[in-house]
């Protein structure tokens, strides 16, 4: 009885803490149930195995065991391979009486582009895993998801990213809709190990990770910090809420929803200084994630603080910088804008794509505002994924994959042209 009070309470808090911003209700259609994975694994046995791009060259893996092991990866480009090996750091965190496992932390590297390299973790021989390398140049293809979650819906999602031989996974936040419960995280790290472990993953926050409780944990982001660190020390950032990367041509800006965004904010300061250091000779390419939207059409997340007021600080920055795309969760569904700046058709402001429906058990958002504003190309609520294919340092094809009674179906695509590349766009 105690413990059911205690989560009720907890249950209210996050509820009044994560939507208290929402300004518009709306009713989201059911979703698939939510699915756990138990580890299966022993006690020092890399489970969760997750990698990340650090720099040009190298490769951050990341994995937990239940039991201390040695933070060590043996890695070589044949199975088996002891050729190199390399030591990291391994840490813990505690969120009220839960207690994660041993989180290990390597950095391995340099590595050839677009080459499989074979990788096993701490003291297990046992398990080996694999990945693939991003290509050095053009083409280079995206997966983006955001809102994951794990549910039936989710494991659709990730098997129709898995069989599309991408190269690198981009998620605008919400990853594991743990809210609180610890062991989902876990959970979730099990369910996307299987891609994860083989392409890297490129994350930023949205609201779910925060995982504040008033009174009971005063810190945001412990879960998220822990578990899923992003290279954000390489480009200047004093922050893992906010980094960029640049990989085959394209620069990539991870921005903060909810972290401070206002314009004396080191955030806003580490973004000019950011966009200030672009070369656009070595990366045609600027691509924005976010995870409220600063365009949406939807009746979900209307007004929120995170959606207009960021936008308003900083849309003119990234329009200044010639941004070509900015990617967006948050809302369950799929919306295509325009080429937009100021609320209006500008034909060198980014298009900006919400793709928040990568499977989460909150379900879909199924109410659209009409009529369709005019800047709004293609508005669909159903769980799916994007497909961003960079092809060249002027042309990229984006796709939105339907998960379809199961299928990917590709129900919308687009031709897209850098601003780098016309020359009605030049600063
Ligand atoms: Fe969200």
């Amino acid at each position: 009885m105690a413990l059911t009070g205690f989560v009720l309470v907890l249950s209210f808090l996050f509820t009044f803490s994560v939507f208290s911003q929402t300004v518009i209700s709306y009713d989201r259609p059911p979703a698939r149930g939510t699915i756990s994975l138990m580890n299966d694994q022993d006690s020092i046995s890399p489970q969760q195995v997750h990698i990340s791009v650090v720099g040009q060259d190298k490769m951050r893996i990341t994995w937990i065991t239940e039991d201390e092991t040695p933070a060590t990866v043996d890695y070589g480009t044949t199975q088996g391979s002891n050729e190199f090996s390399a030591t990291g750091t391994t840490s813990s965190y505690r969120y009220l009486v839960y207690k994660s496992g041993q989180i290990h932390d390597v950095v391995i590297g340099p590595l050839k582009p677009n080459t499989v390299y074979f990788y096993r973790c701490g003291s297990d021989s046992q398990r080996q895993f694999s990945f693939k390398t991003p290509p050095a140049g053009f083409p280079i293809k995206f997966a983006v998801v955001g809102d994951l979650g794990q549910t039936e819906w989710t494991n659709s999602t990730l098997q129709h990213i898995a069989a599309s031989n991408y190269d690198m996974l981009l998620l605008p936040g919400d990853l594991s809709y743990a809210d609180l419960i610890q062991p989902r995280w876990d959970s979730f790290g099990r369910i996307v190990e299987p891609l994860a472990s083989q392409r890297p993953w490129m994350v930023t926050q949205g609201n779910h990770e925060i995982e504040k409780i008033p009174l009971l944990h005063s810190d945001s982001f412990t879960s998220y910090n822990a578990r899923w660190r992003m290279p954000f020390e390489e480009s200047g950032s004093d922050s893992n809420l906010y980094y960029s990367f640049e990989v085959a041509g394209v620069h990539v800006i991870m921005l903060g929803s909810y972290t401070d965004f206002e314009s004396d904010s080191a955030q806003y300061m580490w973004l000019q200084a950011d966009l200030a250091k672009i070369d656009r000779n070595r990366t045609p390419w600027i691509v924005v994630l976010i995870h409220a939207p600063w365009y949406n059409s939807n009746t979900a997340h209307q007004g929120e603080y995170e959606s207009e007021d960021m936008k308003k600080v900083m849309e003119e920055l990234l329009y200044g910088a010639r941004v070509d795309i900015v990617f967006a969760g948050h809302v369950h569904a799929y919306e295509r804008f325009t080429n937009v700046y100021d609320g209006k058709v500008d034909g060198c402001g980014p298009v900006h794509i919400t793709i928040g429906d990568g499977g989460n058990r909150e379900g879909l958002a199924s109410k659209y505002i009409d009529p369709k504003p005019e800047i709004s190309l293609f508005r669909e609520a159903s769980f799916g994924h994007g497909q961003f294919e960079v092809v060249n340092a002027s042309h990229a094809t984006w796709e939105w994959h339907r998960n379809d009674d199961d299928q990917s179906i590709m129900a919308d695509t687009v031709w897209l042209k850098s601003h780098s590349s016309n020359p009605a766009c030049k600063m």
